[in-house]
């Protein structure tokens, strides 16, 4: 077989491979066929050699100027597939509304409540991202158990970096002044206040209180850092909320490669503003 013929059978076996698998009908034998052509040895001796050479004469940077638009399109569509996938699984879910209203969360919150039986249940409510704390204090008021702890993580010096149209310092508020003693916060960054307060806490971390770990400081790094550090503690019916879930580049994608590195398996329970606001089960 001539070289040519094999990189476009190449070619053609890998996009069709596409094809087949997000139209959810795998064929199995042609699958196999597919690999034995991609895994033929001639076959990877030429990509090795093709993925060097693009390394000595990296040709591959005529494409920097779209590195941005190739990351969001690859992010949008996986998060549009996966939308498509869960919608008809949540039994909360308003998908889809043609407009948002930010308002909303609180009946994904009253849902969530509901469902779980937590006016009164002890919780482990941590919250990353406070601002002037309105979640925080909603989440507050709404569990009466005295057993029950709530910890809010902000630099209170507003976001670390840029955010869409937000730049590094916006959303900066003073630390809300609660009388409530069950509440504390922990100002500064995640990156250099969490792994001190897990150390410091972890008997409740490792106690039966249900955890709810609302993610809400926007931003990609915050939310892969704060989920993959309370990693070890999550236990089945946890639960994780997200403020900003359909923002591809952001908190959808920090919860793809954490569900899927860490081999986490969260179930979508609710979600409202065509999945801006989403709430995840934990399951062990
Ligand atoms: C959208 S606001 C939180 C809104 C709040 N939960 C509410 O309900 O009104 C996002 C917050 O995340 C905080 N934040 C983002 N990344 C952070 C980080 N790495 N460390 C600490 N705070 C961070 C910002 O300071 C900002 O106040």
């Amino acid at each position: 077989m001539t070289i040519a013929r094999r990189v476009l059978i190449l070619i053609l076996s890998i996009r069709f491979k596409h094809l087949i698998l997000y139209s959810g009908s795998i064929d199995v034998e042609l699958l196999k066929y597919l690999d034995i052509l991609i895994f033929d040895p001639y076959m990877l001796r030429l990509i090795k050699f093709c993925k060097d050479a693009l390394i000595a004469f990296p040709l591959t940077l005529v494409l920097l100027p779209f590195e941005k638009f190739f990351g969001f399109v690859y992010y949008y569509n996986k998060l549009v597939l996966w939308i498509w996938k869960n919608k008809s699984k949540i039994e909360f879910c308003d998908f889809y509304s043609p407009f948002r209203n930010y308002n909303k969360r609180y009946n994904l919150y009253n849902q969530i409540l509901k469902k779980y039986n937590l006016h009164g249940q002890a919780i482990c409510y941590i919250e990353f991202g406070v601002a002037s704390g309105a979640s925080f204090k909603w989440w507050l008021e709404k569990n009466s158990n005295q057993d029950s702890r709530f910890f809010g993580f902000d630099t209170f010096e507003g976001l670390p970096e840029k955010w869409g149209s937000f730049g590094q310092g916006s959303m900066s508020f003073t630390i809300p002044e609660l009388s409530d003693n069950r509440a504390s916060f922990v100002p500064g960054l995640f990156q250099n206040t969490l792994t001190t307060f897990i150390n410091t806490h972890l008997l409740l971390l490792n106690s039966e209180s249900r955890k709810i770990i609302h993610m809400d400081a926007d931003l990609y790094s915050a939310t892969i850092f704060s989920l993959s550090q309370l990693y070890p503690f999550l236990k089945e019916g946890d639960l994780i909320l997200y403020d900003e879930f359909n923002v591809a580049m952001h908190e959808f994608k920090a919860h793809d490669e954490f569900t899927r590195n860490f081999y986490i398996r969260a179930e979508p329970v609710a979600a409202v503003n065509n999945f801006y606001q989403v709430c995840f089960e934990v399951h062990k």
